[in-house]
């Protein structure tokens, strides 16, 4: 068992510990023995599965903001939340946005998501697991006739991924008032401007805003996803109460140098846009590899021009994407790592474009909904472990309108942003149950 950085886990206060160390391991002393028949856990499997064979490649699951396929799958998910009793609408920036009413219609609502859109050659379960959960949820609070004292939302966002023009979070930010119109106009890797992309897809670029919801219309922004790493299955545990989501920078360097034949040029007089990326590349790693406080930098995409055998590179363009624990330590390792592809890029006489493509704060969970969610797991006889979230979500831009708790399911290996994603059916069926469970003792903040 490796448990990293032992301080970023805990227990929940007040609960009874369900495991307890061993020889610098945990043990289990025994969760979730309830009896139960799975049938949400096997209702989500099988939507899994249907909307992840909604893909742009027949080989790989690849499914970009505003393609055809978000808007397949959109259909898909629009026709699941009427069927769970909701009324359902594609709002202004392509969200899939479902409304199951309270005793009162019209209340404030307790709003359910995460995202539809996928990395390139993604596993099925990192976005909609939360977005097929939270509407089996509704489904199941629908066939027992139950109303709640508030409405649930159920809204699956169109990008957090930021796969195609380089943003993230468009679909929240646009929910929660922050989108910035700026970036209608990047372009994709085909040229395609966002603004087109939006017509294409049947939206008004010009009415972005009417995607905009006001912090009174919400309780509380809910969050079901898997984990995207191994901490839950080190615990053997299939759920977990999230304490922060991690705030990371994202940035995009341009090196130029000379383009030249690769057979007349001596090397001394090369300027080589693509080794002096390569040398940038080595110092980001080598930079994070020596930080001990979970410092994580990452290189994930890099284009080299002509881009021919027998030429030199003389342009080269890559994404830099750097995470830390907390927002300080994060800035300060950007700093120190800009200043030197700087130096490098100097020495090499090459000249460097940078920009920060994406900024985004580290975004605590509340205490208050940390709690609700540490009894529900309890309740369903599993120990409520707290741990961090290294990857982004949606709830970093609705931290803006609401406050954000989230439940982490377990994955296998902790892999994820690859095919080879998993979660079992029982600890989707588990997730699934906790979400329910706090849904149904939902209490709103006390001064709302
Ligand atoms: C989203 O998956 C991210 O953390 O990059
Ligand atoms: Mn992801
Ligand atoms: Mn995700």
């Amino acid at each position: 068992m490796i448990l990293l950085a032992p301080n970023l886990y805990r227990l929940s206060p007040g609960l009874q510990p369900l495991w307890f160390l061993e020889d610098g391991k945990l043990a289990e002393m025994g969760a979730g023995n309830a009896v139960h028949d799975a049938s949400l856990g096997k209702e989500i499997v099988r939507r899994i599965n249907e909307l992840g064979a909604i893909s742009e490649d027949p080989e790989k699951l690849t499914r970009i903001y505003l393609s055809k396929e978000l808007r397949t799958a959109a259909e898909l998910i629009l026709g699941w939340m009427r069927e769970a009793g909701m009324s359902a609408h594609l709002d202004a920036v392509g969200n899939v946005c479902g409304r199951y009413e309270g005793e009162r219609p019209g209340a404030a609502c307790l709003m359910l998501g995460s995202h539809y859109d996928t990395v390139r050659d993604a596993g099925k379960w990192d976005g909609p697991l939360g977005v097929i959960t939270a509407i089996s949820c509704v489904a199941d609070l629908n066939r027992r006739g139950k109303r709640l004292p508030f409405a649930v939302e159920v809204i699956g966002f169109a990008d957090e991924e930021g796969v195609r023009f380089a943003s993230t979070l468009l679909g929240s930010r646009a929910v929660a008032g922050t989108f910035d119109e700026s970036v209608l106009n990047t372009r994709d890797r085909d040229g395609v401007s966002m603004r087109d992309a939006l017509v294409t897809f049947g939206l008004d670029p010009d009415h972005i805003g009417a995607a905009a919801r006001a912090r009174r219309e919400l309780l509380a922004y809910l969050e079901l996803h898997i984990e995207q790493g191994p901490v839950l299955e080190a615990a053997s545990l299939p759920v977990g109460v999230v304490t922060a989501i991690a705030g990371a920078t994202r940035l995009a360097a341009r090196l130029t140098g000379m383009a030249g034949h690769a057979g007349t040029v001596p090397m001394a007089l090369r300027r080589d846009a693509l080794t002096g990326a390569a040398e940038c590349i080595g110092a980001i790693e080598q930079f994070c590899r020596t930080d001990e406080s979970g410092l994580v930098g990452t290189v994930g995409y890099i284009q080299a021009r002509p881009g021919a055998t027998n030429v030199i590179p003389g342009e080269v363009s890559f994404t830099i994407d750097m995470r830390a624990p907390t927002d300080m330590h994060r800035k300060r390792a950007v700093a120190d790592i800009v200043r030197q592809i700087e130096a490098i890029a100097k020495r090499r006489q090459l000249s460097l474009q940078l920009d920060v493509t994406h900024e985004n704060r580290t975004a605590p969970c509340a205490p208050w909904l940390k709690e609700q969610i540490a009894q529900a797991i309890a309740a369903e006889g599993f120990a409520a472990f707290e741990l961090p979230s290294g990857a982004g979500h949606d709830g970093m831009a609705m931290i803006d309108i609401a406050d954000v708790g989230m439940i982490f399911v377990r994955c296998r290996g902790g892999i994820s942003h690859h095919p080879d994603e998993h979660v079992e059916l029982a600890d989707a069926d588990a997730g699934a149950r906790v979400l329910l469970r706090v849904v149904e003792n939902f209490r709103p903040r006390e001064d709302r």
